[in-house]
């Protein structure tokens, strides 16, 4: 996206308006809080506009008996005098080698489907037929189907080969109303709807999906061949990225995917890999409905075909109004559905933590074996830490909460399921009920060793393990963050890479609740010189402060017993790793050097859009 020129005059009243923007998205957040998902980051929402376009995108080929049932079982569909136009296109047969036989079979049924689409009437709006003059493929087929004319334009893709429920319209009518049109129920993060019956884990090898029987509607990343709806502006950005990937020779690889190996075998034959890859580094999703007993609003004959040998028939039972009330599908809130990912594991995006209110639920939400970390973002770069996020998730660390500063990459990591905490908007919360006040210099440093003072508290009032770290480490094993040291006292400080961890106890929590806060701002205060705000000014530091004026007893660890420091290994001392705890690098060491470095080491787990290079799914 293009940066706005900023001279002062505009720049000004830009700032304002953003600023003001942002505090009206962070004020209305907190009373969702409680069900831990929330959407009120929006940017964009669309103008209320039910007035919309809606095109039916026919894709067909060579069956004629196939296309004939599908566009039959359109016409049938209630339209309730919305206009719906048609547009059909039709692939032209691969150059056949086989003598003038068989290429004048396959004229004759390119003719008989031209026949048979001209004289078919569609009386609910236009009908376009796009005839090919050699043959495209199913991916050409899909991408080139649509480029957006406005953001009140949408297309439902539908295969030859399915057969749509007469109640199908009014359904994705519906749908578009209420996640689409209804401000509170909008979330950029949708990209449509499918309606084929939802079967299957991509992530686990492609296994059967296990969801309850209450989940009328959910949210899940995979985007269905049979029968989507498409919203315009994830559609065009799909296609922009697509350009953009394709035209530098990247590959929609996505370890871990049962999709990456039907693109390996198939190539630019399919386009499902593409859409995939693209949905997985933005983080979006597609509404899927759940009738039970197998049942759909469009069905698959899976006939003979690109992707079928031979007919393996229907795949479900379409849902007409003698088999089904559909007053009796609910379009609930949008807070109200679930958010599953590619492994079907269920995702919570929208936890921003403004608050000490706001801290409790995401702390129970997170907490494993009674431990929790908190993860400090500052002073790391954007691409670390989205590498480190990808590292638990192939340990399956799920214990952690994310501090940082107020910012859009902080929304986008929530948006993403990520818990965080906002540190300017906590600080702003406790600031007030404890008078706390720091000038200029101390400022960024005061926030944060009050906020991390504060949210450690309450993690020791809730009785958990608490653990303190900066993002510029790497875990290397699932238990790294757990309560696994044999200690004699319940704080262990590590000032290598400042690390601290806390034992759950009542006379950790007597230390820690007498008057922690002033004496935390005032060894911040007491800190005089920039100097010794940057070498002295953190959290490991002045937790041991105020230990010692408590005389308090702690551990004091030495991280590199129990780590790895790849400034100074080589990657191919390979028994360095075994038994190791974390990885770490010398703070010296920039952005660019650590990447070369990680890579080295095969730690580097992002692809070009900083996004996991792999799905990794876990037993749940
Ligand atoms: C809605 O669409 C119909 C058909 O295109 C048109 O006649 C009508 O004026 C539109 N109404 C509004 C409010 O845009
Ligand atoms: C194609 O259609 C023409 C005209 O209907 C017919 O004469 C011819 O036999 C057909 N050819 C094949 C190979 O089916
Ligand atoms: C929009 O959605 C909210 C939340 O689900 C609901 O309460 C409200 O009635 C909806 N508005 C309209 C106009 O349907
Ligand atoms: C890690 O290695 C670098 C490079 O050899 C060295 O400068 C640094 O002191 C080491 N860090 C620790 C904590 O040992
Ligand atoms: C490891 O690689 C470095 C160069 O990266 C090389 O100098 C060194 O000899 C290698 N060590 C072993 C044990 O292979």
């Amino acid at each position: 996206m293009a940066q706005p020129k900023k001279t002062l005059k505009n720049f000004i009243p830009l700032f304002i308006l953003l600023s003001l923007s942002v505090i009206f998205l962070f004020s209305y957040h907190p009373t969702n809080l409680n069900s831990t998902k929330s959407f009120s980051f929006n940017p964009n929402t669309p103008q209320t506009h039910q007035n919309f376009t809606f095109l039916v995108k026919v894709l067909t080929f060579n069956r004629l008996e196939s296309l004939s049932r599908c566009l039959n079982s359109l016409s049938k569909a209630h339209y309730d005098n919305h206009v719906v136009h048609l547009h059909v296109y039709i692939d032209h047969f691969q150059d056949s080698p086989n003598g003038y036989v068989e290429i004048d079979q396959k004229l004759n049924l390119s003719k008989s489907i031209l026949d048979f689409v001209d004289g078919f009437s569609w009386k609910y709006g236009e009908k376009s037929v796009h005839y090919r003059a050699s043959n495209a493929g199913l991916q050409a087929q899909w991408l080139e189907a649509w480029w957006p004319s406005s953001d009140d334009e949408f297309a439902f893709v539908v295969e030859d080969d399915l057969e749509l429920s007469p109640l199908y319209f009014r359904f994705l009518k519906s749908l578009i109303d209420n996640y689409y049109y209804n401000e509170s129920n909008f979330s950029p993060m949708i990209y449509g709807a499918s309606l084929q019956r939802p079967r299957f884990v991509p992530g686990k090898h492609g296994n059967k999906m296990q969801i309850d029987d209450r989940t009328q509607l959910f949210l899940y990343q995979l985007v269905g061949t049979w029968g989507q709806l498409l919203f315009p502006r994830p559609w065009k950005e799909f296609r922009i990225w697509y350009d953009t990937h394709k035209a530098k020779g990247l590959k929609p690889f996505l370890d871990g995917m049962v999709t990456t190996g039907w693109y390996k075998k198939m190539g630019e034959k399919i386009w499902t890999p593409w859409f995939i890859k693209f949905i997985h580094a933005r983080g979006y999703f597609n509404i899927y409905t759940n009738l039970l007993h197998e049942r759909a609003f469009s069905v698959s004959h899976r006939d003979a075909g690109v992707n079928y040998g031979k007919s393996a028939g229907p795949d479900s039972y379409l849902v007409d109004e003698k088999s089904f009330d559909i007053n009796l599908l609910k379009m609930q809130s949008l807070h109200s559905l679930k958010w599953y990912d590619f492994c079907f594991k269920e995702v919570s995006p929208g936890r921003i933590v403004l608050s000490a209110d706001d801290l409790v639920t995401v702390l129970h939400s997170v907490q494993k074996s009674r431990t929790i970390l908190f993860l400090n973002l500052q002073q790391v770069s954007e691409s670390i830490i989205r590498n480190l996020l990808c590292h638990f998730e192939r340990l399956n660390i799920q214990n952690y909460v994310l501090l940082g500063p107020q910012s859009s990459f902080l929304l986008d990591l929530a948006r993403r399921g990520h818990p965080v905490i906002d540190t300017d908007q906590f600080f702003d919360s406790i600031r007030l009920q404890n008078s706390i006040n720091f000038d200029e210099s101390h400022e960024k440093l005061g926030k944060e060793i009050v906020v991390k003072a504060h949210v450690v508290r309450k993690s020791l009032e809730l009785k958990y393990n608490t653990w303190v770290v900066d993002s510029d480490v790497i875990p290397l094993s699932s238990d790294s963050f757990l309560h696994s040291y044999d200690l004699a006292h319940d704080f262990l400080l590590g000032k290598n890479f400042k690390l601290v961890f806390i034992r759950n106890s009542a006379s950790a929590l007597k230390i820690w609740v007498d008057n922690v806060l002033d004496k935390v701002v005032a060894s911040v205060a007491s800190l005089k010189t920039r100097g010794s705000i940057a070498t002295e000014g953190n959290f490991v530091n002045l937790v041991e402060k105020l230990l010692e004026q408590k005389k308090a007893t702690f551990n004091r660890v030495d991280e590199t017993d129990f780590s790895l420091n790849i400034s100074f290994m080589d990657a191919n001392e390979t028994s360095s790793r075994n038994g190791k705890k974390f990885a770490f690098w010398s703070p010296e060491m920039g952005s660019e050097q650590i990447q070369k470095r990680l890579e080295e080491f095969a730690m580097w787990v992002v692809d070009s859009d900083l996004s996991c290079n792999a799905v990794v799914c876990h037993p749940s």
